[in-house]
């Protein structure tokens, strides 16, 4: 049972960095993302990603960038994961109904524009969250993998550690950051 994450062609770094935080935390494995708008490393008219998110609290998330060559979607597939588009389209499911494939890659598209065609297609599934207005990348990145989280430990998939471990685990972690 895996999840992973798509950013096609994001444009803020802040998104990608706040993309990486939502899936350390709710252990997500990968996060892959499209484009030239944003870079690992920086560079001429691209963007890097925030100190915070290039720091090793993260490292159990395996962030890169893919190829615009590469054809993410048959990788997606020979992975095993399948590809749930993530966007306000009218015929997608509906989040709160929503039933997580068990290995996931949501798509996410960029913030000013949403996923284009062809992407959609090449996703088997589509949801979207019910909501007044459109939410910010990291937001809905959060909301996904919330919602992932909840219906895992409904269904018995997953068991949530007790707060004061949640805490420690947290404290653990700005300890080794230095933070506290
Ligand atoms: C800020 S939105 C894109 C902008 C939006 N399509 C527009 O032009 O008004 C960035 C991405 O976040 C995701 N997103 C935001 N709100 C969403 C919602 N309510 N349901 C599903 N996806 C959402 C989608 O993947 C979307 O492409």
């Amino acid at each position: 049972v895996s999840a992973s994450i798509l950013l096609i062609n994001p444009k803020y770094p802040h998104n990608v960095g706040a993309t990486v935080r939502a899936a350390s935390s709710f252990g997500a494995d990968e996060v892959w993302f499209t484009g030239d708008r944003v870079s690992l490393t920086g560079g001429r008219k691209t963007a890097r990603l925030p100190r915070e998110e290039r720091m090793r609290a993260y490292r159990d998330v395996d962030l890169r960038h893919v190829d615009p060559h590469v054809r993410w979607s048959s990788w997606a597939v020979k992975d095993n994961l399948t590809p749930v588009a993530v966007e306000l389209t009218p015929t997608a499911e509906q989040l709160p109904d929503f039933e997580h494939p068990e290995n996931a890659l949501y798509v996410f598209g960029p913030e000013d524009g949403g996923l284009d065609r062809v992407t959609k297609m090449q996703c088997h599934r589509h949801v979207l969250i019910p909501t007044r207005h459109c939410l910010n990348l990291g937001a809905a990145v959060n909301v996904v993998l919330y919602d992932r989280l909840v219906k895992a430990r409904e269904t018995g998939e997953i068991e949530i550690k007790p707060s004061y471990e949640v805490l420690d685990e947290d404290r653990r972690l700005l300890d080794e950051l230095g933070l506290v």
